[in-house]
């Protein structure tokens, strides 16, 4: 393969790639511009894949040819058939195949390095400074791909959430990872040995890292493992001199680890607690556990008293969390609110940074089922309303509204803000039944709650019949 490196249209392609990907960014953002974010990316995509094979001899066009349509395949089919409650397995799914990638591109050039361009005419230096950068690539992919492997296989329920913990893991954890970094930096002696020892390792390594992390932490890890692949592709990026490869793995890594960082936040826990793992042990993981439920007086509700009240409401907050996604009910709440407002009534959702099971699960329900944008509020611009708020409809949400975040030290989603719904006149709260609990699995005030109405039902049947009271 030849390289023609300091080609100015290359170098001005691969640019404004990079810039298209900063845009796509951006986009996504926010809802109402990600369309057109997904956009900026896919032309970013095509211009970096045009130029590489336009300016690289890698392989004949119909062996490429084929290499995408097979891959458009399995993606399109993928996509189409993925549930929306499975998408952070899906995910995860995809960063293993990143991780993959980068291992093999790094094989590939390491067996071959002039085919890959390295090797250039008086270049044995080029190779050896190449060496740590490759070194790193392909640790970081390793660690990448059985890292998200295994956070797959605890998402989809493969294998049990629960963490698994071993004996001296941490000092294990960190030797492995000061072996890593010894052998990266020796690498630039030609050693065969010293290659296959980081690649074995560092498959080894993510598979420790991971297993004792609680299924309750998994998609703060999925998000983390999305940021290694970023840094896995650039260190690749460095290593086959291809500018585009660089800028797109810093705006990968840079972007999961801020990810990670905002959802460790919202979930009040500290990085380095989530990377040390065991979270989740006796917290419930996902709510296979828990505590014992309290024998304490709560009041039932029908549909017919949710839509008495909501019709003659002034302000309804509307909190939706996960048992909205498993339910499917977002098209049937956008009736509902559809509904009021004929009525009158001044109806707002309000959506919490980590409802549901990935960043932006709510979002992107209530924007398939046509909620306008100006409809959704974040925790912070909202939880002010609930004191003025005549109705608070807790539909599939859990954790998120639990007071004993506020005050309970020894809850286990003591510190993570939650939205004030106690102070909202009428509270309804829909779940299937007063035996589930959310993720953290910790019983919750709100149940019990004088203002309080538990609407026990399927989200998505419960709603439909007070659309359909609402109707009548
Ligand atoms: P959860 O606390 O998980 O509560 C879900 C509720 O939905 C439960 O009360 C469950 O009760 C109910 N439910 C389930 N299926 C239902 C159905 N078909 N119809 C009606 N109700 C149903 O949800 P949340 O409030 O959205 O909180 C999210 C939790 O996930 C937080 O603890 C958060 O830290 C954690 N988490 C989120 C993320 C991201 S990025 N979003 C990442 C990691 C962890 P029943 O079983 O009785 O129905």
């Amino acid at each position: 393969m030849e390289v023609h490196a300091v080609n100015p249209w290359v170098a001005l392609a691969y640019l404004i790639a990079g810039v298209c990907f900063i845009l796509a960014l951006r986009g996504l953002s926010s809802p109402a511009t990600s369309r057109k974010g997904n956009r900026y990316g896919m032309v970013g995509m095509a211009i970096a894949v045009v130029t590489t094979l336009a300016t690289h001899d890698i392989a004949s066009l119909p062996e490429i040819l084929a290499a995408i349509a097979i891959g458009a395949v399995i993606g399109l089919t993928t996509a189409r058939k993925i549930q929306m409650t499975q998408m952070p397995q899906l995910v995860a799914a995809f960063h293993s195949l990143v991780g993959l990638a980068a291992v093999l591109v790094g094989v590939a050039a390491y067996l071959n390095p002039d085919a890959f361009g390295i090797l250039e005419p008086g270049g044995l230096d080029i190779l050896k400074g190449s060496r740590i950068e490759m070194g790193l690539g392909v640790a970081i992919g390793a660690i990448t791909f059985s890292g998200s492997v295994i956070a797959f296989a605890k998402l989809n329920g493969t294998m049990s959430g629960a963490p698994i913990l071993l004996p001296a893991r941490h000092a294990i954890n960190l030797a492995a990872l000061a072996a890593i970094l010894v052998l990266v930096s020796l690498f630039h002696w030609d050693t065969p040995a010293l290659f296959w020892a980081i690649v074995a390792l560092s498959f080894a390594i993510g598979f420790l890292l991971i297993i004792p992390i609680g299924g309750a932490d998994m998609p703060v890890v999925v998000s983390m493992l999305n940021s290694y692949s970023g840094w896995a592709a650039a260190a690749m990026g460095f290593t086959l001199h291809n500018t585009a490869m660089i800028i797109t793995g810093a705006l990968v890594g840079s972007s999961g680890a801020i990810l990670s960082y905002i959802m460790c936040r919202a979930m009040n826990r500290s990085f380095f607690s989530v990377i040390a793992g065991g979270f989740g042990a006796d917290a419930g993981a996902g709510g296979a556990g828990g505590t014992a439920r309290e024998q304490r007086p709560w009041k039932r509700g029908s549909a017919e008293d949710a839509a008495f009240l909501m019709k003659e409401a002034e302000n309804v907050i509307v909190i939706p969390g996960y048992g909205m996604a498993v339910a499917q009910a977002q098209h049937a709440l956008r009736e509902m609110t559809d509904l009021l407002k004929e009525h009158g009534v001044n109806v707002k959702f309000a959506i919490h940074p980590v409802a549901g099971r990935m960043p932006g699960h709510m979002n992107v329900l209530l924007a398939e089922a046509s909620v306008p944008y100006d409809d959704v509020f974040e925790l912070e611009d909202i939880n002010s309303e609930f004191a003025q708020a005549d109705v608070a409809f807790i539909i599939g949400a859990n954790d998120v509204v639990n007071p004993s975040a506020k005050t309970e030290k020894s809850s286990p989603i003591y510190g993570m803000p939650v939205f004030d719904v106690e102070k909202a006149k009428t509270i309804f709260f829909i779940k299937r039944s007063m035996g589930g609990q959310g993720y953290a699995g910790v019983d919750n005030e709100v149940f019990y709650m004088d203002q309080t109405m538990m609407l026990l039902a399927d989200a998505k049947k419960m709603v439909e019949e007070i659309n359909k009271a609402l109707t009548d």
